[in-house]
């Protein structure tokens, strides 16, 4: 594969794209980020992990009738990475998915191991590439878990609303709930606003309340203590929500717009900090029985816009 990696000893950076709110920008956000990061040479793979497809679609991926998909892999057990991989750009590899992605969750609800299905699949495979990303669905079911177990590290793209706050509260729940039961070494890294609105006080206002909560969280043990707001923000910009029409990344659809500019710049931040990082993380993992555990005391004092505690009928 052409272009400069991260470096033969760096660890690849596993990240699901997760946000159980729809429509807050995860899908734009896994093309376009990964399609700068193949830009900028490295070796990128995404794969669809959400029934809607939209990744697949989004990249122009026409999966031809005797095709595979990320549901096979899932489903079929003699079903091999390599017989689903589509090489979508230079640099650029993808696990499409289809509609019928939409059955797994049905059709593997008595598979003893079903959180981590995809985690064996694709573990050794996941080596040769600098960055991986994860499209997740809109939800917290078991395509997510799979996601989860995964992957190191969790981005949330998410729009600075106050809602969205209290979104991203019961996100670090659930995370850390994961963190107990499928994936210990799992870490919310990173935020990634999204349809950003630069002018309004409430854009602002949300982005302050994140920052301070993520600060206070540094020093405590809890698995989004690494997590910070990525600058920039992604600017609100048509060109983004019309290139999935074309089946084109923003950059084969419009290079220099604000959009592609904004995902150009959180690359290469991206790429400066992964140069930054020690040798691979020793992955921990748990017994497949491990059954998910309660829910835990947070300790860190979120802002009061941003909550972490359970929900008190849970
Ligand atoms: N920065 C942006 N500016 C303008 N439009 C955007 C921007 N980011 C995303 N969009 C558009 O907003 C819509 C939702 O984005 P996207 O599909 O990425 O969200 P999602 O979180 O993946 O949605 P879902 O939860 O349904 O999977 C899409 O039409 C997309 O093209
Ligand atoms: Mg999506």
């Amino acid at each position: 594969m052409a272009g400069t990696t991260c470096g033969a000893d760096r660890p690849v950076r596993t990240i699901a794209v997760l946000n159980q709110k729809g429509g807050v920008g995860k899908t734009t956000t896994a093309v376009n980020l990964g399609a700068a990061l193949a830009e900028a040479g490295r070796r990128v793979c995404l794969i669809d992990l959400d029934p809607q497809a939209h990744l697949t679609l989004h990249l122009g991926i026409d999966i031809s009738p005797d095709g595979h998909s990320v549901y096979d892999l899932l489903i079929d057990p003699a079903c091999e990475v390599t017989h689903c991989l589509v090489r979508a750009r230079e640099s650029l590899d993808v696990i499409p998915a289809e509609v019928d992605l939409a059955g797994a969750e049905a059709e593997l609800a008595d598979h003893p191991d079903r959180q981590r299905l995809l985690r064996h699949k694709l573990a050794a495979f996941t080596d040769s590439y600098d960055f991986v990303f994860v499209d997740c669905p809109p939800s917290l079911g078991l395509l997510t878990l799979n996601a989860l177990s995964l992957a190191g590290e969790v981005f949330v793209p998410m729009q600075a609303h106050f809602l969205a706050l209290q979104g991203v509260g019961k996100l670090l729940q659930t995370v850390q709930l994961v963190r107990r039961s499928v994936n210990p070494a799992l870490q919310v890294t990173a935020i990634v606003v999204c349809m950003h609105e630069a002018q309004t006080t409430l854009a602002r206002e949300v982005i302050a309340d994140l920052d301070a909560f993520f600060d206070a969280a540094r020093s405590q043990e809890v698995p989004w203590r690494n997590c910070r707001v990525l600058r920039p923000p992604v600017r609100r910009n048509v060109k983004l929500a019309e290139a999935p029409s074309f089946g084109k990344t923003i950059f084969d659809y419009a290079p220099w717009c604000a959009g592609a500019n904004d995902y150009r710049k959180l690359a290469e931040r991206l790429v400066a900090e992964t140069q930054q990082l020690p040798a691979a993380p020793e992955i921990v993992t748990l017994p497949a029985s491990t059954a998910p555990q309660e829910r835990v005391p947070v300790a860190a004092e979120p802002p009061p816009r941003i909550s972490t505690a359970p929900d008190p009928v849970q």
